[in-house]
């Protein structure tokens, strides 16, 4: 599904519903976005262009509010269950020390703040529930490629390594880490 579409989730939603599968217990959004077409990170304020800020927002920040909004009902049951979304440690304000890529650091910000809400919200609704926000390193995907040449090879993870690092910090949370934004090694990030 396109998650920047929200008659879309809630097809998902209803289809799962439909197949009776009543409860989620883990949920990875892993969708996000630095370069797209003529979307691509801002090297400086000449850059700037509306368009482009709106889809880094829509993409990166706004579609995870709506997983959600929609998710809602089979993330709340009385087993534990894990929302995890994918953030960047590029989207942390304490953390930068660079600028530039405007639209990609600031639509993470957002994200991490969303998700913040999202878990005060769902400890009163979904009290076995915990929502987090992951950093998973720099990782060889399409997402990194053109930025890869200046990152040394052992601080380039594969894909494998990163999903097995991330999936034991998922399994190590406890229920007071909601609302927290987590690094690749377990640690926590600035906001
Ligand atoms: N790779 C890194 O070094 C790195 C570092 C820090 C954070 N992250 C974060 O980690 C997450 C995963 O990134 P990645 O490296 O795996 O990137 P990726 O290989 O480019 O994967 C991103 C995925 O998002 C999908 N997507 C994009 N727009 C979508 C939409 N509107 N609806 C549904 N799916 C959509 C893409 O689908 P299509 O292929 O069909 O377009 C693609 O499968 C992202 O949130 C990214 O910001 C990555």
């Amino acid at each position: 599904m396109d998650v920047t579409d929200e008659d879309q989730i809630v097809r998902v939603v209803s289809h799962l519903q439909a197949e009776k599968i009543g409860k989620l217990h883990l949920v990875i959004n892993c969708v996000g976005i630095l370069h797209q077409g003529k979307v691509q990170p801002e090297k400086s304020l000449r850059d700037i262009n509306s368009d482009n800020l709106l889809h880094y927002f829509q993409v990166n920040s706004i579609a995870s509010l709506f997983l959600a909004k929609h998710l809602l009902p089979l993330l709340r049951h009385q087993e534990r269950s894990i929302f995890a979304v994918l953030s960047a440690k590029v989207g942390s304000i304490g953390d930068n020390a660079l600028g530039g890529w405007y639209g990609y650091r600031a639509s993470k910000a957002a994200l991490n703040m969303f998700m913040k809400n999202v878990a005060l919200e769902y400890q009163r609704k979904a009290p076995e529930n915990i929502v987090v926000l992951l950093h998973p390193g720099t990782t060889a995907t399409n997402l990194s490629q053109p930025f890869q040449k200046n990152v040394p090879a052992e601080k380039l993870f594969s894909v494998e390594r990163t999903v097995d690092q991330l999936l034991k910090v998922i399994e190590n949370l406890q229920l007071e880490d909601s609302g927290q934004f987590f690094s690749w090694d377990g640690t926590r990030l600035p906001w």
